[in-house]
């Protein structure tokens, strides 16, 4: 390869990680190196997930929440906001401050959809509003996007799960009928899964995220691409190259799609 290829790729990878927010990568300090794109960890205490009594569980035969899904399957946006606000239909209510339903452009052909509102987001009730909020946001600006503009953000259970530990699959049940009627109401011409948690529950399949990443799949005859949640990416340096072309791969799909559609 001609020095000049080799200077062009260099060129383009700073490009990419700056625009990534992940330049500069080392700055001198007094006192020592410190990496600036470390970010700081995030809490991972998973506290041990106890049945607890008079807690519905989406497996079995209920009715009521057959009824439930049903009234939710037919809302507006507005009623389901209320209704978000005040659902206490799994142990999630207890101990969130807010509820997070999404954010964004109602209309758009852009649907981002992460695992559950961190710290931050049940302080404020927005989505993706602290560090990997931030890297949400750069993540977009990559591709040309802006954060409610043409997209939107939603997130697979709309209370904090506590402790920042993933929601558990009733959790995830309970909740699922709400973003089954954002995603009809809404009608993105592509979604994007950030991490496995958004892509198992979308998806409904299993496998490792290399394994789903790369290609297309469907939720509801909707094109789904699948790449890293941005709080992993903040822990892990070489995720994020794997990003950046999931990020292509996306702005590419979705040439394609508007194309197809002219
Ligand atoms: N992580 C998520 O998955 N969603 C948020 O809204 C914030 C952090």
């Amino acid at each position: 390869m001609s020095a000049t290829s080799n200077a062009r790729r260099a060129r383009r990878k700073e490009l990419i990680l700056r625009e990534l927010g992940l330049m500069p990568l080392w700055r001198a300090r007094a006192g020592g190196v410190r990496r600036l794109a470390q970010a700081p960890q995030m809490p991972h205490e998973i506290p041990a997930i106890q049945p607890e009594p008079g807690v519905r569980h989406m497996h079995d035969d209920n009715p009521a929440e057959d009824r439930r899904s049903e009234m939710i399957l037919r809302m507006d946006w507005d009623q389901l906001r209320t209704s978000v606000e005040g659902c206490v239909a799994c142990p999630l209510c207890r101990s969130r401050t807010r509820t997070v339903l999404g954010a964004g452009d109602p209309n758009g052909d852009w649907l981002y959809v992460g695992e559950g509102p961190g710290a931050q987001e049940d302080a404020t009730g927005e989505p993706f509003v602290g560090p990997a909020g931030q890297l949400l946001d750069n993540m977009l600006t990559a591709i040309g996007l802006k954060r409610g503009r043409n997209v939107y953000i939603a997130n697979i259970v709309k209370c904090r799960p506590p402790g920042n530990r993933e929601p558990t699959a009733d959790e995830a049940a309970c909740c699922a009928p709400y973003l089954v009627r954002q995603i009809k109401l809404m009608q993105p011409k592509l979604i994007i899964a950030l991490g496995k948690v958004a892509a198992y529950n979308l998806l409904h399949g299993d496998g490792s995220l290399a394994s789903l990443r790369g290609r297309l799949h469907k939720y509801a005859g909707i094109p789904v691409i699948v790449t890293y949640h941005p709080a992993y990416l903040l822990r892990n340096m070489p995720a994020k190259a794997k990003a950046w072309e999931d990020l292509c791969f996306a702005r590419s799909t979705m040439q394609t799609i508007l194309q197809s559609s002219k």
